[in-house]
């Protein structure tokens, strides 16, 4: 099929790159003419394993093919993506504005060659499908007075269908070919029956899997769940809303286990057991970060508030996790007693491993109030410090080369990303570096055991 995938991001591209590999003829069309000089030179604009490579194979069989020209994507195909960014404002209403100007460039652009399906891959407030459809139409009526309008009898067709995405950085390639599921949502049976031939590889799981992401052993096929279009924003939304919830019962539950003398860890494993519960995202630690669940909780909120409804545990659900980014701070305290004047040093900055993104890392509110309380702050995470360093000039962190580096002088390191090199270091040799050997785990992820004979004064989260 010709698709064209309106933004490179880490959606966009992910999906542009799945869409190609399939055989399909893909233009993934972007506006950063920066990000699409990287992605010309075969190199991802971002941190993604095997993303590189992915695309590599991909742009090597002349399926896909990368653009600015969103005109000529949208002529050459017949299924529109829409993957552009929904970021949260200040006041934590979402952003549309990319999905504006997307959707009436899409409108401007459309001829009467075929019917086109326009998908909304972004995740947008509940409604978004009708408004979109309503924007491309509007981005229509500002070409009716060019001279071809008289070649469209009818006028061009499009519909539009929602299609939300549900990958994760750091493992996005594989989320998008072996996913939990694929949800559509439309009331149009023709626009349904081509997305989910679009899908079929994956909803029947019949492709050769690439050699740098095989399939999982027990991914065989994925369901294709067809709703109506609010039901499918919904979908996302409560997806997103559910997951951080969990996180944030862990970390209300981890404050109770640590005065009453429990550990979070051995309570997290004996409540995941419970099949109704399951153990994923009952971690306790500085909580979650990325573009999406508290963006997209924090619509939640907006939207039932156009409609008057209570969200008491949407709101706590942020408000703990809002909360949960500054108990490392407390635990430095409780140690160190005064802040003022010591060194930190933070082990990760990345919202979380196998990314670069930084988009609401914790590790940014955990260095800014460390900064205002007259703290050092020092750094090293292996991708994202360069990202760091550009994006937030104001943060006055010190980056380090390497984990030693961080440690030496240091009166507390802080682990706010679980990256796999931070599990087994020479401890030995990095608490002879630092001024004091004190070590706050906000992931609970190193061994107790290993760091106290090593000499170090060890705290998790909830233990
Ligand atoms: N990042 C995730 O893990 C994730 C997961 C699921 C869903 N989502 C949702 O998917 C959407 C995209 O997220 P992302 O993280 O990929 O965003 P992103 O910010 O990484 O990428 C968006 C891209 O769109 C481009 N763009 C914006 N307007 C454009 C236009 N008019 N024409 C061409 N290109 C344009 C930008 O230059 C940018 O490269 C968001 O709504 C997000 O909430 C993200």
């Amino acid at each position: 099929m010709d698709v064209c995938v309106i933004g490179a991001g880490y959606v966009g591209l992910v999906t542009s790159a799945c869409l190609a590999y399939f055989g399909n003829n893909v233009i993934a069309v972007d506006a950063d003419e920066r990000r699409l000089l990287s992605l010309k030179s075969g190199k991802s604009p971002f941190y993604e394993p095997g993303l590189d490579q992915f695309i590599g194979e991909c742009s090597a069989n002349g399926t896909l093919e990368f653009s600015s020209n969103l005109g000529d994507a949208v002529k050459r195909s017949e299924i529109i993506f829409i993957a552009v960014g929904t970021p949260a404002k200040s006041d934590g209403e979402p952003d549309l504005s990319q999905v504006v100007a997307a959707a009436k460039a899409i409108g401007a652009a459309l001829d009467c060659e075929k019917r086109r399906i326009v998908v909304n891959k972004s995740t947008v407030p509940v409604g978004s499908g009708n408004w979109v459809e309503m924007l491309v139409s509007q981005g229509l009526q500002t070409v009716q007075t060019v001279p071809a309008r008289s070649a469209r009898s009818q006028g061009p067709s499009f519909v539009v269908v929602s299609n939300p995405e549900f990958l994760r950085e750091g493992s996005a390639i594989s989320d998008s070919l072996y996913p939990d599921r694929v949800v559509v949502g439309s009331g149009d049976e023709e626009a349904i029956a081509r997305m989910r031939e679009l899908y079929c590889p994956i909803l029947e799981q019949n492709f050769v899997a690439p050699a740098c992401v095989p399939r999982p052993d027990y991914i065989c096929d994925a369901p294709f769940v067809v709703t109506d279009l609010a039901s499918a924003e919904m979908i996302k939304y409560s997806a997103n809303a559910f997951l951080g919830m969990k996180i944030s019962f862990a970390n209300e539950i981890s404050g109770l286990c640590e005065k009453v003398g429990a550990d979070i860890l051995q309570v997290m494993h004996g409540i995941g057991l419970d099949k109704r519960i399951g153990s994923k995202f009952l971690s306790a630690g500085v909580g979650w970060g990325g573009s999406c669940f508290g963006k997209d909780i924090n619509a939640l909120i907006d939207v039932a508030r156009e409609y008057n409804c209570q969200t008491a545990l949407l709101e706590s659900t942020m408000a703990v996790n809002k909360r949960q980014r500054l108990t490392v701070i407390t635990k430095l305290q409780e140690e160190l007693k005064i802040i003022k004047g010591r060194t930190i040093g933070l082990m990760g900055l990345s919202f979380k491993p196998n990314t670069d993104d930084l988009r609401d890392a914790p590790s940014l509110s955990i260095a800014d109030k460390l900064l205002k309380m007259g703290a050092e702050v020092k750094a090293y995470d292996p991708v994202s410090m360069e990202i760091c360093a550009r994006l937030h000039p104001g943060l006055e962190i010190g980056y380090c080369s390497s984990l030693e580096d961080l440690a030496s002088g240091c009166d507390g390191l802080v682990l706010v990303t679980e990256w796999e090199q931070f599990r087994h270091p020479d401890w030995k040799e990095i608490a002879v570096a630092m001024r004091r050997p004190l070590i706050i785990d906000g992931r609970n992820f190193l061994s107790e055991k290993s760091l106290i004979a090593s000499g170090f004064v060890y705290r998790g989260v909830g233990r």
